[in-house]
């Protein structure tokens, strides 16, 4: 099993975003996927377990975490929930080495049931966070083109605890930076601008996509995408409510918009599958 965090210490960029869809998408794409979400807001389980797609463990994050949890119910896809819990544990430092162990042991006893394990972050820099980027094999970091943001990719690297290349260094020498992911892209000057200064400052950190031509990885701001979290649903799948005869509200037919997201998107959760499983 193959362990992807989805980190940045910068709140509202789309890691839950990112994280639920690449779930559906290594799903739909025949992976098993286990989904752990560390974040006591539960943005990414929510939208899964609506789904309907995914079945909910009978353990928490927080139980991982405090441990040992050592088995889940059989099932090709399934969601360890983000608690209230979880957000208690920072408060606990004398436990804090057996957090990290026990997500260790976790993932190392559920390893044979899935193929990749997806773990959603909150985006304080604390245990939870750091244990995640201790025992993950990789970390994506979707970012905002505005200044702020950018200022913040220099602590996502660097920080003097949980910064990737601190945790790579002392405590997690396999962990494996995908790249940063721009998200909610607008075709304003300013957001130009600001690509353009993050391609010259770490161009090496941008996920380059295959083709002819030299292109990047980014996704645009789409009303979609916060609809089809919202529902709870794939972006692929995002349909029209229809309204029947007798008033009833199901499922119409699939919405252009999301489709059109989904083509952009699409290419981009192709290439993170290739990084995740280093397929060439
Ligand atoms: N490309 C996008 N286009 C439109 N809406 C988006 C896009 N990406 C994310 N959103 C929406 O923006 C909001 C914030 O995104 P999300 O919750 O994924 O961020 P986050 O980084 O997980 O936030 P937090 O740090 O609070 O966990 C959500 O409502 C989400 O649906
Ligand atoms: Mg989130």
């Amino acid at each position: 099993m193959k362990t992807m965090a989805l980190a940045n210490q910068k709140g509202g960029v789309g890691k839950s975003f990112v994280a639920t869809q690449l779930a559906f998408f290594l799903a739909e794409r025949g992976k098993r996927v286990l989904h752990l979400d560390l974040d006591h807001q539960r943005n990414s389980s929510v939208p899964l377990i609506k789904s309907g797609l995914a079945r909910l463990a009978g353990c928490a994050a927080s139980d991982v975490l405090q441990g040992p949890v050592t088995a889940l119910i059989d099932f090709p896809f399934v969601v360890v929930s983000g608690d209230v819990r979880l957000s208690g544990l920072e408060r606990q430092p004398e436990h804090h080495n057996s957090y990290v162990a026990n997500l260790r042991g976790f993932l190392d006893a559920v390893g044979a049931q899935f193929d990749v394990c997806v773990i959603d972050t909150n985006p304080n820099p604390d245990i939870r966070y750091a244990a995640a980027l201790i025992c993950a094999d990789c970390v994506l970091s979707p970012v905002q083109l505005n200044q702020e943001a950018l200022d913040g990719i220099g602590s996502l690297l660097r920080h003097p605890r949980y910064g990737v290349h601190k945790v790579r260094d002392l405590m997690n020498p396999k962990l494996d930076l995908i790249g940063l992911l721009p998200n909610m892209v607008e075709a304003t000057p300013f957001q130009r601008a600001n690509l353009t200064q993050l391609l010259q400052a770490h161009p090496q950190l941008l996920i380059s996509l295959p083709g002819e031509l030299l292109r990047y990885a980014f996704i645009q701001t789409r009303t979609a995408i916060a609809e089809a979290q919202a529902a709870g649903v794939p972006l692929w799948q995002l349909r029209h409510a229809s309204v029947s005869g007798q008033g009833k509200v199901g499922a119409g037919s699939l919405r252009t918009a999301a489709r059109e997201a989904w083509r952009e998107v699409r290419p981009v959760f192709e290439e993170i599958e290739r990084r995740i499983f280093k397929e060439a």
